[in-house]
């Protein structure tokens, strides 16, 4: 199913875990996929590669306008103009469970600091290519903790509810310039970071429990709904957000 050949779509956070995942899947739907990660992410572009698709992986800072600029000018240069940007960086797996009065302000600030600021510096590195092409998918990878109280992680579920109100508001301000804004919403996902975490087994069991589709949810869960918002299936949604959690939160 090719429905996203002659695509270009940037994948940030994509050195591995979900991102990764998601990057394998646009290239086998026929895209041409930018890796773009803080670590290399040569390994999965090999891994595309080496199936007859096309990658290129490069390593930037979404904190950092001038890393980012470099590494879009990179995949210009060899693919064209961005069509997807899939912002899925985030600072997550390194993240430990920590009650609200312990949650450190660096941290705080920092988690804010790639979380949402990043994800808005990710849309400005794209947005010139975009306009020049006169369209474009932004996917903003966001969780489903922010619509049912989870403890314990009040950082990461503060940026993530700002992600998904941008969501929404970049909707807005980019429509009139064909550019869909949509947001994927996981719930907790066996990605590679995810399962090194202490404990993380028992977590899982207790939310199979509140899952209508009583099983684990693993990164290739998430792509088929980033490969429907990437493509031009979705053209007429944007502002969106889609639960992907198996049935676990119902909007
Ligand atoms: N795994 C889950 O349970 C789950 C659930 C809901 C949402 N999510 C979201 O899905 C996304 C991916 O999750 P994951 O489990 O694969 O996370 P992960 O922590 O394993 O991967 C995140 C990736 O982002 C990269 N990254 C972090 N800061 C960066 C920066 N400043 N610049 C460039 N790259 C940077 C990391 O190097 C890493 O490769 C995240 O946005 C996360 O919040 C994950």
């Amino acid at each position: 199913m090719e429905t996203l050949t002659g695509k270009t779509v940037l994948v940030t956070g994509a050195a591995q875990g979900i991102g990764a995942e998601i990057a394998r899947g646009a290239a086998a739907a026929g895209a041409q996929v930018v890796i773009l990660d803080v670590l290399s992410g040569e390994a999965t572009a090999k891994q595309i590669t080496d199936q007859a698709g096309q990658a290129l992986a490069v390593e930037a800072d979404i904190t950092d306008d001038q890393s980012l600029a470099r590494a879009v000018e990179q995949a210009q240069q060899q693919f064209g103009d961005i069509d997807v940007l899939v912002n899925n960086a985030a600072m997550f797996g390194d993240l430990q469970q920590v009650s609200l009065e312990d949650i450190s302000y660096d941290t705080w600030d920092q988690v804010m600091r790639v979380n949402v600021r990043g994800a808005l510096q990710c849309v400005r590195a794209v947005l010139p290519g975009m306009q020049r092409l006169g369209r474009g998918s932004i996917i903003n990878i966001t969780t489903n903790r922010i619509y049912r109280g989870f403890a314990n992680m009040l950082h990461y579920d503060a940026s993530k509810g700002a992600l998904s109100a941008m969501t929404r508001s970049m909707a807005a301000e980019l429509g009139d310039r064909h550019i869909r804004v949509n947001a994927i919403a996981p719930g907790l996902t066996m990605s590679d970071r995810v399962l090194a975490k202490e404990g993380i087994q028992g977590r899982n069991a207790q939310i199979i429990k509140g899952r209508a589709l009583g099983r684990s949810q693993e990164p290739q869960d998430l792509v088929g709904a980033v490969i429907f918002l990437a493509s031009d299936a979705s053209s007429f949604v944007s502002g969106q957000t889609l639960v992907v959690d198996g049935g676990g939160v119902m909007l």
